[in-house]
């Protein structure tokens, strides 16, 4: 008989070393938001953001692409560009080279005086981008294979329970500082185990706890549920649209989900790791084209007060005991039926946590 599968080890989410090689390694190679694309709608628009260490911009090109790139000059590696903002033209503040909305070098000022100059070799350094239902994802490896290998089917999914998806803009982000590694809550996210003893709304609302399931999909964990008192719902769910009683999440591996409520309503998790001991976790909601919407900003509030909160206090208090001398790692109970009292979706997740650490260890030693 196998002995049963134990969690990770507790430096895994405390020692900043692996924090270090996770940042270079693992964020850096796996599929990241990045922004909304309905952020950049015009000709110039950009945006900038960390990933991975690494700061990035997107902007969006006269032919409507959006690109995104490494936020540094290729002259001498001064910043480019701060905030977000429009412009036609990229200007480093530095020595005022400039670049047009590909990447390519227009002008260096006095570039004629320098024999051998050869504009056309110089360009900003793009990051491979993908855009999902309106959502920017990117990936530093160059070679990362497309989102659709990552997660299979995942985006014919989600145009199927969000067919507007492309008038929804963001409404609102709430953002919410937990103490605990990015793991811990993304752990925490990924089963439901803990909902019928912290969860009060959980078991006795919208949806039944004894159909939920969380199942891999590539490396989506895909949850599913059936709902009941659909009548009892404090808003409107007719929406018009297919799977409107129903509730979904798609957890893209490592740092994204995107949840539908029933009425079609999307709304999104995006952690975003600032060290080994803190996560800053992004709820964001959507509207049409933005404008106010007094039933997604209730949800918020009420997903806030709630699921939220009722996690963060679980979370902050598994970090301090990752950190104890006294903690050895336990069993995950894993039951072969799945189901909501079964943590498989841990198992996956901390196998697909631990392929990164063994490629890692190979060459240096976390
Ligand atoms: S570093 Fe950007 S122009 Fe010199
Ligand atoms: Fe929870």
């Amino acid at each position: 008989m196998d002995a049963p599968i134990k969690s990770l080890d507790g430096r895994y989410y405390t020692d900043p070393k692996v924090f270090r090689h996770e940042t270079q390694g693992l964020l850096a190679e796996t599929w990241q938001f990045a922004c909304h694309s309905r952020e950049i709608e015009n000709t110039g628009d950009y945006t900038s953001f960390t990933i991975a260490g690494e700061n990035l911009f997107a902007i969006r090109g006269g032919d409507n692409k959006i690109r995104v790139f490494y936020n540094v000059c290729q002259h001498r590696a001064h910043q480019l560009v701060k905030g977000a903002g429009n412009t036609r033209i990229v200007v480093c503040p530095y020595h005022a080279w400039s670049y047009d909305l590909t990447g390519a070098l227009r002008a260096a000022p006095n570039m004629k005086a320098v024999e051998g100059f050869d504009k056309s070799a110089i360009c900003l350094n793009e990051v491979l981008t993908e855009e999902l239902l309106g959502f920017v994802f990117v990936n530093l490896n160059p070679k990362a294979e497309p989102m659709e290998t990552w997660f299979p089917n995942v985006r014919a999914e989600l145009e199927e329970w969000v067919p507007n998806w492309r008038d929804l803009k963001p409404l609102e982000w709430v953002e919410i500082p937990e103490k605990c590694n990015w793991k811990v809550s993304v752990e925490n996210y990924s089963e439901c185990y803990h909902c019928a003893r912290n969860h009060p709304t959980f078991v006795s609302g919208v949806v039944k706890p004894d159909t939920y399931d969380i199942q891999p999909q590539g490396k989506c964990l895909r949850h599913t549920t059936e709902c009941q008192a659909l009548d009892q719902m404090s808003y409107d769910i007719q929406s018009g649209f297919a799977h409107n009683e129903a509730y979904s999440s798609w957890y893209l591996w490592p740092m994204f989900s995107f949840q539908v409520y029933p009425g079609n309503i999307l709304n999104t998790y995006h952690w975003r790791a600032i060290d080994a001991e803190n996560v800053v976790l992004w709820r964001g909601w959507y509207s049409i084209d933005g404008a106010e919407d007094a039933v997604v900003r209730q949800l918020a509030v009420q997903d806030r007060e709630t699921t939220v909160e009722e996690d963060i206090h679980l979370v902050e208090s598994v970090q301090k005991g990752l950190g104890s001398r006294g903690y050895t790692p336990g069993p995950l109970v894993i039951d072969p039926k799945g189901g909501v009292n079964s943590e498989h979706p841990i198992m996956h997740l901390q196998k697909w946590m631990r392929a990164y650490y063994k490629k890692e260890t190979s060459h240096d030693n976390v």
